[in-house]
């Protein structure tokens, strides 16, 4: 972490969109893609991610011979995710095989609210035959809180939430019930105690 600035080596993990800079010393990527099951799985993948700097070095690393485009783009502004759509209009494609969304439930809860939420859980769908979600529980959201805390920062959407102490089932609720779709897998805990759920 030579060369970062001050309080992000002090607090690597006070940040406001989840883009830690040492993430996967703790949750490696290894761990999840051996609880996944491989008939799923697509060779065309079109990677996105809010950081620049995350894209830039996942760019940089990628040594796997699988077709990835790296991009980035903000999910929940319009105008980037009309960018998704063009992706899919270069391959002639109405929709994604699979769309993961590894830890990215709690960031676009905290910073876009229930109803952000439900929006971005919306439109995954309507652009996936098979949603892939690995979403934080609740006691995420409240070490997300306390490290923003310990900067003299916070989550100003953090104590409206409605979705709160059993998100994850508020989740699973909205896609199955609102959003029709059927969960037809779930995984062991990852080692952070995550499930990863495929819905159909
Ligand atoms: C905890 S990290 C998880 C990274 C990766 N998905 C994984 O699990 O290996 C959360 C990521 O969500 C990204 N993120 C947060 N809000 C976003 C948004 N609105 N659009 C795109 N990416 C976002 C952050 O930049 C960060 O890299």
């Amino acid at each position: 972490m030579k060369g970062l600035p001050q309080q992000e080596y002090q607090n690597p993990g006070a940040v406001q969109f989840g883009n830690f800079i040492n993430y996967y010393q703790f949750n490696s990527a290894e761990q999840r893609l051996g609880l996944l099951s491989k008939k799923h799985w697509n060779i065309k993948i079109y990677a996105v991610d809010l950081d620049p700097d995350l894209i830039k070095r996942a760019q940089a690393d990628n040594n796997c011979d699988i077709d990835i485009e790296f991009a980035c783009l903000d999910v929940m502004a319009v105008k980037d995710f009309t960018k998704i759509q063009d992706y899919l209009d270069k391959y002639k494609r109405k929709k994604f095989d699979a769309v993961c969304c590894f830890s990215i439930t709690m960031w676009i809860h905290l910073n876009h609210d229930d109803t952000g939420l439900q929006e971005f859980l919306r439109n995954l769908c309507s652009l996936s035959e098979l949603l892939v979600v690995e979403a934080q529980p609740w006691r995420c959201y409240q070490t997300a809180e306390r490290r923003m805390k310990k900067v003299n920062n916070s989550f100003p959407l953090f104590l409206k939430l409605k979705w709160r102490s059993n998100v994850v089932e508020e989740i699973e609720k909205y896609l199955t019930n609102t959003l029709q779709r059927t969960k037809v897998y779930e995984s062991l805990p990852t080692k952070w105690k995550r499930k990863i759920c495929f819905f159909k």
